[in-house]
């Protein structure tokens, strides 16, 4: 009976989200990552934005060019000078102005994020002077210890991702090249459980453990984490890690998407709004190590320097950037799908790493589709979602 009964209500949530997210697509390729920036929009799109703004927007910060590993799967750049301190929290102070919404999630990536030795004056910079809601540290936590947990979590981090790449440690250290790696992670991850810290275990999907993603999973959970899932983002057009099997492949997100617990509620819920599977720019904005502002991680779309401009000129200047037009853009092929308001042609990073072309389609997708979709179905086809 209870069991019906949320049936029933997910379809009424559902059926609202997807009403409100008809009157906000207009305004999505015009693209809103500072709600500041909607006088370009028509008054159906402002109207809207005003009011559907409550969305989370996250701001992915790059602090250092130092790891401890050297992963294979790696999409960070270890190169060009990281940003000072001075400049860092300039930045943060201009966030809080650019992106009015209250609901900013500032993830603190790097390379290896603790071995920035003002890691904690950054944190708490963000969280108690700039007063981010939600600080998100992703770590490999090979240097994470009790004691070094607790000064996390009192530094003011809300959430920690630690990547779990196997549950058989040979496999975990051969894609971190270094011996130790998963021991040390599982320790740390401990650590941060006991900090009282909320903690993923974040599960890229590789050639390398595709198979085995119910173990890992369940292995996850038994350490105290939460799983989350990714798809591995092609780094080179010969690469082994990618999972070349379109079955197994769309295999893996249907299973990452029935498996992510609130993860893909959540997901879904901002899908329906922003009409993309992907957030980049939409929700989420990048910052590289060297001040280089992305709408992705994955992608070197330039949009600005933060040491040459300021945030709000960057943002306001990509309404015009075509590059990023194009990155955000329905790809022709695209339009007929049944799934196209979700999903909005998948993840481009990924295709762009091949074919250089950020116009087509995900390289992952077998569509265009003709089914109508329910939304508990939708990891069976759409070739992405995050
Ligand atoms: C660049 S790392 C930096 C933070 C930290 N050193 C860590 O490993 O979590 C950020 C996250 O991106 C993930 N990542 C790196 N390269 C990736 C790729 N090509 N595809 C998908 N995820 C990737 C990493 O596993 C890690 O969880
Ligand atoms: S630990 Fe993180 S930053 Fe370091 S090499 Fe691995 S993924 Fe890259
Ligand atoms: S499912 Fe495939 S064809 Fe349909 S919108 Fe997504 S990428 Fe395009």
């Amino acid at each position: 009976m209870m069991r019906y009964l949320r049936h029933f209500i997910d379809n009424i949530k559902h059926k609202i989200y997807i009403f409100a997210g008809y009157i906000y697509k207009n305004s999505v390729l015009k693209n809103l990552y500072s709600g500041k920036h909607i006088t370009r929009l028509n008054y159906l799109g402002r109207l809207s934005v005003k009011l559907l703004d409550f969305q989370w927007k996250s701001v992915k910060l790059h602090i250092n060019n130092v790891c401890n590993l050297h992963c294979k799967n790696c999409y960070h750049r270890f190169e060009g000078e990281p940003m000072g301190q001075r400049q860092i929290f300039l930045f943060l102070d201009e966030v809080k102005k650019v992106i009015r919404n209250d609901n900013i999630r500032l993830d603190i990536l790097g390379g290896e994020p603790l071995l920035r030795k003002d890691f904690m004056e950054i944190v708490e910079y963000s969280k108690k002077r700039i007063k981010i809601n939600t600080v998100q540290l992703f770590t490999n936590a090979a240097l994470i210890n009790d004691d070094i947990a607790v000064k996390i979590r009192d530094s003011g981090v809300d959430i920690a991702v630690v990547p779990m790449h196997s549950h058989i440690e040979e496999i975990h250290d051969s894609i971190t090249q270094c011996d130790g790696s998963w021991s040390q992670a599982i320790k740390g991850i401990r650590s941060l459980i006991k900090a009282g810290i909320r903690t993923y275990g974040f599960i890229i999907f590789m050639s390398c453990n595709v198979d085995t993603l119910k173990e890992l999973e369940l292995f996850v959970r038994r350490l105290g984490a939460k799983p989350i899932f990714f798809p591995y983002i092609k780094q080179r057009p010969c690469d082994d890690l990618w999972v070349d099997n379109r079955k197994k492949y769309h295999r893996s997100i249907d299973f990452a998407f029935k498996n992510s617990d609130k993860h893909t509620g959540q997901m879904l819920n901002l899908i329906y709004f922003r009409k993309k599977a992907c957030p980049a720019f939409v929700n989420s904005i990048t910052v590289k190590t060297d001040g280089t502002v992305t709408p992705c991680p994955f992608v070197n779309l330039k949009l600005g320097n933060i040491n040459e401009q300021s945030f709000d000129k960057i943002v306001y200047d990509a309404y015009c950037n075509s590059r990023l037009i194009d990155f955000l853009s329905i790809p022709e092929e695209c339009k007929p799908c049944s799934c196209v308001d979700i999903c909005g042609g998948g993840c481009k990073a990924f295709r762009y790493q091949v074919y250089g072309d950020y116009k087509s389609k995900d390289i992952n997708c077998s569509g265009p589709y003709k089914d109508k979709v329910a939304p508990s179905r939708l990891g069976e086809y759409i070739p992405y979602f995050f």
